[in-house]
């Protein structure tokens, strides 16, 4: 077997941390150095996985034994990243969205595609053991066509406002994982996106510019309907379903428990609380990711989740944010799913 593929990783937040412990997990993997501005953060996410920290990614970057990069930073810095990244020759992993400005993503992601580097986007929830299955029960055939996937994706409690201000939004920043898995699992463009939200949750989130609660409604080219709901606030855990139902048939999804006991009584019937959050509940997602990221290095094989997957999501969360702000149903154009990135 070759050697382990030595991974950079850049930004040690609460992604990165999770990234760099993983990583150290991953047989083909070795965790190399880990850059935040931060140094402290740096150092701590370094500690124990015999990897160096360093303040500034670009000197990260000059490593010539690291072959890959995982993009942890905030979204506002990944489209740089990403082209210093490529200009190394470094393979990317960057966590979604790629930018809040679509063409920026682009821009990126060309110089990625000419200098021939592999990028993966973090859409980790297709990497799911569950939402994987339904995915490939769905391409089988086993529900003949999907006509209707909802979505409801609700989190225990809002992130800190600092990072809601340079999030882009409930939309750009949390919806974005929906509209994707809606994609993946429709197998087809999305042709009109219609959102409604409001501020329900949280004041500061109001003030802040953003929405809290909102609905997204898809209608696919192909004539298959798409429902999501989302909030930032639900009090019994992270609640993740998914539901695709077809011609022949429905898969479902719902909220694993950290144990599947039930307890009876003369009060009626109570079962674990749901997962505490995305760390928890889609833990074994973001290995899978990471070594199917691996993998694709080692092998030469493109990813599952691509950076034109990145791009489609963002156009996908800024026509929902358009349809908020002018009330209407916005209508996409779309080139065919596989289709480069264009000029
Ligand atoms: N896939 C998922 O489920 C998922 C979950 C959480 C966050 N994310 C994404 O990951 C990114 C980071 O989110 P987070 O929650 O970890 O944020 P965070 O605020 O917890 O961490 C960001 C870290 O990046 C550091 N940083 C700032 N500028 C930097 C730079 N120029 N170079 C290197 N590091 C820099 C900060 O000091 C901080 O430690 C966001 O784009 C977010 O959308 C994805």
């Amino acid at each position: 077997m070759s050697e382990p593929v030595p991974v950079g990783v850049i930004g040690a937040g609460r992604i990165g941390r999770l990234h760099a412990k993983n990583l150290r997990q991953i047989r083909g993997a070795r965790l190399a150095a880990i850059a935040d501005p931060r140094l402290a953060a740096a150092e701590q996410a370094a500690v124990g996985n015999g990897a160096r920290a360093t303040e500034d990614w670009r000197e990260l970057l000059q490593d010539d034994v690291i072959r890959a990069v995982v993009v942890c930073s905030p979204t506002d810095t990944h489209a740089t990243i990403i082209e210093g990244a490529a200009a190394a020759g470094k393979h990317i992993f960057c966590e979604k969205p790629i930018d809040l400005d679509v063409d920026r993503a682009r821009e990126a992601l060309r110089a990625a595609e000419r200098s021939g580097v592999r990028i993966q986007v973090g859409f980790n929830r297709r990497f799911d053991p569950s939402l994987g299955r339904i995915a490939e029960l769905v391409r089988r055939g086993e529900i003949g066509t999907p006509e209707l996937v909802r979505i409801s994706s609700r989190d225990p409690h809002p992130p800190p406002i600092d990072y809601l201000k340079s999030s882009g939004g409930l939309f750009l920043d949390m919806s974005i994982h929906d509209l994707d898995m809606a994609r993946h699992l429709v197998g087809d463009e999305v042709r009109e996106i219609f959102a409604a939200g409001s501020n329900l949750v949280d004041r500061e989130i109001g003030r802040a510019g953003d929405i809290d609660t909102a609905t997204i409604t898809l209608q696919f080219r192909n004539g298959a309907l798409g429902v999501i709901d989302n909030s930032r606030r639900a009090v019994y855990g992270y609640d993740q379903r998914v539901e695709v139902f077809g011609s022949n048939g429905c898969l479902t999804v719902g909220n694993p428990t950290p144990t599947s006991v039930s307890l009876w009584n003369e009060n009626g019937r109570s079962s674990d609380r749901l997962m505490d959050f995305f760390v928890d509940r889609y833990a074994e997602s973001f290995v899978i990711e990471m070594e199917a990221f691996i993998d694709c290095i080692r092998v030469g094989r493109e990813p599952t989740a691509t950076g034109l997957d990145g791009v489609r999501a963002i156009e996908l969360a800024l026509a929902a944010q358009r349809s908020l702000q002018e009330r209407r149903p916005v209508r996409l154009v779309m080139e065919r799913p596989r289709e480069r990135l264009g000029p």
